[in-house]
């Protein structure tokens, strides 16, 4: 057991000697990304794999056609802020950080690491778009007055759920986060399909319940798939 501890710390030491090259290796792939406008497609695909490693990764797991569509909904309603709940490894965060014209505020539970300078750096270089990432437990309503706090009466254009999947877990944060967004805004749900492998992910649950209220939009690339696809609704 000793023998394991010291492998471990041996491993961590060597990464955080590593980080600022790491960093500037990450660097140099956000300048790649930003040498020319890309279209959403390409944006997509980048975000699906972005190409840095590690403590450095960016990724989404997404279906791209389903990421896509919603991106192009999204682009459609000209941003100026997004919120997202569920940053992980920034994927969805570079989508949205190339369609808002002034804020994208993604939040996740687990604190962002070094991955956080370079989710700092996504919107495009001539963009007045900043990225701020918020942690903490999106349930909690200090959590909730928190980010008002960051909103400063800003509206929300766009609502990306992608935390806690729990049925619950879902309908709290459509529930607290709701009010911040405008008339005519977007929210977002990922993996709503009906069949759902992943233990916890109960978002197709709250989804149905949601569709019954009112009309809605779905990006399901295949209706006999197993997780993933999309929903919307229009505030
Ligand atoms: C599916 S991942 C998000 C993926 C990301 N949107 C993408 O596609 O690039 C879900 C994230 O939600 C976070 N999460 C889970 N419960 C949460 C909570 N209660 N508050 C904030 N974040 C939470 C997890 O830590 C995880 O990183």
């Amino acid at each position: 057991m000793p023998t394991r501890n010291i492998g471990r710390k041996l491993r961590d030491l060597g990464r955080w000697l590593r980080t600022p090259i790491s960093r500037r290796r990450a660097m140099r792939r956000v300048a790649e990304f930003h040498s020319r406008q890309r279209p959403l497609d390409e944006v997509v695909q980048w975000a699906m794999a972005f190409g840095t490693r590690g403590r450095f990764r960016v990724k989404t797991i997404q279906i791209a056609s389903e990421i896509t569509a919603l991106a192009r909904e999204v682009d459609k309603i000209s941003p100026q802020t997004i919120l997202e709940i569920g940053t992980s490894e920034g994927g969805t965060a570079l989508i949205w950080a190339q369609l808002a014209s002034q804020r994208v505020i993604t939040c996740d539970i687990t604190p962002p690491g070094p991955r956080g300078a370079l989710l700092t750096a996504f919107p495009p270089p001539m963009s007045k778009c900043r990225v701020t990432l918020l942690t903490g437990d999106s349930h909690s309503r200090e959590f909730a007055r928190r980010l008002e706090r960051e909103l400063n009466g800003a509206a929300v254009d766009f609502l990306f759920i992608d935390g806690d999947h729990s049925e619950g877990g879902v309908e709290a944060d459509y529930e607290l986060y709701r009010p911040f967004v405008r008339s005519g805004g977007i929210i977002a749900f990922h993996d709503i399909a009906e069949r759902q492998d992943q233990p916890g992910n109960e978002v197709q649950h709250f989804w149905k319940r949601l569709k019954d209220r009112g009309p809605v939009e779905e990006f399901i690339q295949d209706r006999n798939q197993v997780g993933f696809g999309i929903g919307l609704v229009r505030v």
